[in-house]
């Protein structure tokens, strides 16, 4: 039975890497088709809008999507359409593997092998009740954390060390001076922990958590915290292992599900074909994870590796002289 995926090419290096990633699935015969939709600065030139209603409609029918980076304007008006699409959909678990991988740039080339499980819709980085004073000296903004959040994020990082074989959650926090939110969100975590004793938890103050990541980040399995938090965290344990073209990230939710690569649009780079394909690639692995089908996620991070292994057709941040395409060829060759 073929799966029907909503696909956004998105802006910049968007269809490049589109095109390449679809181009190893294929190679795959992972069996899925797929809905195109338009999203980001050419659905603003196409139809008036940076979201259409119909790409809503179809995320909401088809319950996945694999999507490019978008651009966002600059400008009054415009806010992320990467926000507007987690809240929408209420995606609330932002997942983000983070793996060594061979011949790339990372200081750590083995023995990093974590994923942040970063709250996504709630804490200091949803912006509520932001304001400034009239004189513009004081500005501020109101942080909020729920039992319900907390409680389904944990949940979400415990379910993922149960369904991934993982022994070990972190949760994040910082909790001794935020006593309140981030005293919650601990609190809870430690209450979702007894619920599930066969895996090892740990809670880690977030400063130190960030040290400690540089220092010996394979003492890390799953790491699970607030929004603000995670999202720093996250970056940090992405230039852990080579940076932002190998990172990749999913954002789920209770009826939908979006994954993509974890960087931007890469204007400077764009229609050059030399954007490295690969977050996009770890995104659809991701995807093929969540519906159902490990094996052919597994195939295609084995030949993601492989691929890198021998140094084949790799693109110029990785130090090679390939193209987009070229080395799009040499993964699904491996596949
Ligand atoms: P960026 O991630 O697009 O680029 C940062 C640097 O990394 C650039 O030098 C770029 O060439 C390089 N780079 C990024 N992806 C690469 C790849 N696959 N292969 C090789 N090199 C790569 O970040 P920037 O420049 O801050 O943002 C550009 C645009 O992207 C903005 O309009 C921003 O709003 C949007 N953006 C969209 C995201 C999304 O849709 N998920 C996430 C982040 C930014
Ligand atoms: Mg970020």
């Amino acid at each position: 039975m073929t799966k029907k995926i909503t696909v956004i090419r998105g802006d910049g290096i968007g269809p490049e890497i589109m095109d390449a990633t679809l181009h190893v699935l294929e190679a795959l015969g992972a069996g899925l088709s797929y809905e195109e939709v338009d999203a980001g600065l050419v659905a603003l030139e196409k139809h008036g809008e940076l979201l259409p209603q119909a790409t809503l409609d179809s995320i909401r029918r088809n319950g996945v999507a694999l999507k490019s980076p978008l651009t966002t304007p600059v400008g009054e008006g415009f806010s992320s359409i990467n926000v507007a699409l987690r809240r929408h959909f209420d995606l609330y678990a932002n997942v983000r593997p983070a793996k060594s991988f061979p011949n790339t740039r990372s200081r750590f080339p083995s023995g990093v092998d974590l994923i942040t499980v970063r709250e996504n819709t709630e804490g200091a980085y949803i912006g509520e009740g932001q304001a400034i004073s009239e004189d513009g000296e004081v500005a501020t903004l109101t942080q909020k954390i729920t039992r319900k959040g907390s409680e389904r994020i944990v949940r979400y990082a415990f379910d993922l060390a149960r369904a991934t074989g993982r022994k070990k959650v972190t949760a994040v926090h910082k909790a001794n001076i935020l006593k309140t939110t981030s005293g919650l969100f601990l609190k809870v975590a430690r209450e979702v922990a007894t619920q599930y004793p066969e895996i090892e938890f740990n809670e880690m103050i977030v400063d130190n958590t960030c040290m400690q990541l540089v220092m010996r980040p394979e003492q890390f399995d799953i790491i699970v915290t607030t929004n603000l938090f995670g999202d720093i965290i996250s970056d940090l344990c992405a230039g852990l292992v080579g940076g932002l073209g190998l990172a990749p990230g999913a954002n789920i939710g209770k009826d939908a599900a979006i994954f993509e690569a974890v960087h931007g649009s890469a204007p400077d780079i764009a229609g050059k074909g030399i954007a490295n394909p690969c977050a996009l690639l770890l995104g659809a692995a991701q995807m093929l994870d969540h519906i159902g089908q490990p094996q052919n996620a597994e195939r295609l991070r084995k030949a993601i590796i492989a691929t890198l292994e021998a140094r084949d057709s790799l693109t110029p941040d990785l130090g090679g002289t390939g193209t987009t395409m070229g080395f799009a060829k040499a993964i699904a060759s491996r596949v």
